[in-house]
């Protein structure tokens, strides 16, 4: 199939090029200069170089596509929620636009939106795919985005929204800072650490993605993750316990931590066990189901991936 996909470039995004292109798709991933595209062509992409924020600059390379993969967020401008959702208002009426001619004119398209279980707020107990969501601050333009992408749903259009717990391997994301704070000698952890993250490996959350790609059958909402029901001390424990020099661990009581660093604090002393059914239910089977279990060989990763940041 012929898949347009942005953020490929990204922690989410880059795993999901590769398992498309891996699936034998035709991606062509929204890139923003030269030397992204040279990394996506390197992954077996076809760069088209533009901006979210500037519908126009790729409004022509989303353009007869089959599918539609959102998994690229603008942190950094301050207007990520309205870029986004002029993104995906775009990327469904391109889906829509009838076609002409050719072989698939006829045949139906999806749209797969990235949210993420933020969106769900606290839930100690286990939240499926059908809970009322209870987003925290962070994720408070979400629930409007995911409806947005459902309810454009139609006789040709399948939507779907992959909602990802904590993604970790490749030595990124919030494990990944783990991993740098503990080789630094300091972990500050938010709260008593007794709180759960829904954890998904980031490979195996982009095979989820091809899935759901594949499936004509797939639509709707689908978490994401491993279902390990971990908890913040069991992966710093699990994480230190594999360094030469065990590093300090400090609890930041809530607010202060909510001084420094605002929102996020709270979504990193969030309690959430979450399940995956839906995934599930598609045959999707993460090969890894605990951080702490693979302490070593994620470590062994982010340190790989260490070395090529300084080595490029
Ligand atoms: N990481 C997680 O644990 C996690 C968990 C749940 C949900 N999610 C969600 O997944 C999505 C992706 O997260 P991520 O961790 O992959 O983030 P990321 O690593 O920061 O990647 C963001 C991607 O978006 C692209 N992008 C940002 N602004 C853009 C713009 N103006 N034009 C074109 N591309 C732009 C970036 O391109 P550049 O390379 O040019 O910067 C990059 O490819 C987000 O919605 C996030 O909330 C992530």
């Amino acid at each position: 199939m012929r898949i347009f996909l942005t953020g490929a470039t990204g922690y989410v995004g880059s795993a999901v090029l590769d398992a498309l292109v891996r699936a034998g798709h035709d991606v062509t991933a929204l890139v923003r200069d030269n030397e992204k595209a040279r990394r996506v062509a390197a992954r077996g992409g076809h760069p088209a170089i533009g901006n979210l924020a500037d519908i126009e600059s790729y409004r022509g390379a989303a353009d007869a596509q089959d599918g539609y993969v959102h998994t690229a967020f603008d942190y950094v401008s301050g207007r990520g929620p309205a870029v986004e959702r002029a993104a995906l208002e775009m990327m469904i009426s391109s889906a829509n636009r009838p076609r002409t001619a050719g072989p698939r004119a006829t045949e139906s398209r999806f749209v797969i939106y990235t949210s993420g279980t933020w969106i769900l707020g606290r839930t100690p107990e286990p939240a499926f795919e059908d809970a009322p969501v209870n987003p925290i601050a962070l994720a408070s333009f979400r629930p409007e985005h995911e409806r947005l992408v459902l309810d454009a749903a139609g006789p040709r259009l399948r939507t779907a929204v992959v909602r990802p717990g904590v993604v970790y391997g490749a030595g990124a994301g919030m494990v990944g800072d783990i991993f740098k704070a503990a080789a630094n000698g300091l972990v500050r952890v938010i709260g008593d650490g007794n709180n759960h993250w829904p954890a998904v490996y980031d490979r195996d959350l982009a095979d989820l993605y091809a899935r759901v790609a594949a499936r004509d059958d797939a639509s709707g909402i689908f978490h994401a993750n491993d279902e390990g029901d971990e908890r913040v001390n069991d992966i710093v424990e699990a994480v230190a316990g594999h360094l030469p020099v065990r590093p300090d661990v400090r609890n930041v009581p809530l607010d202060e931590a909510r001084a420094k660093m605002g929102a996020y604090a709270d979504a990193l002393s969030l309690d959430q066990i979450v399940r995956s059914h839906r995934a599930r239910a598609l045959g999707w089977t993460p090969t890894l189901h605990s951080i702490a279990g693979n302490a070593a060989r994620l470590l062994h990763e982010w340190r790989g991936a260490r070395e090529e940041v300084r080595t490029s």
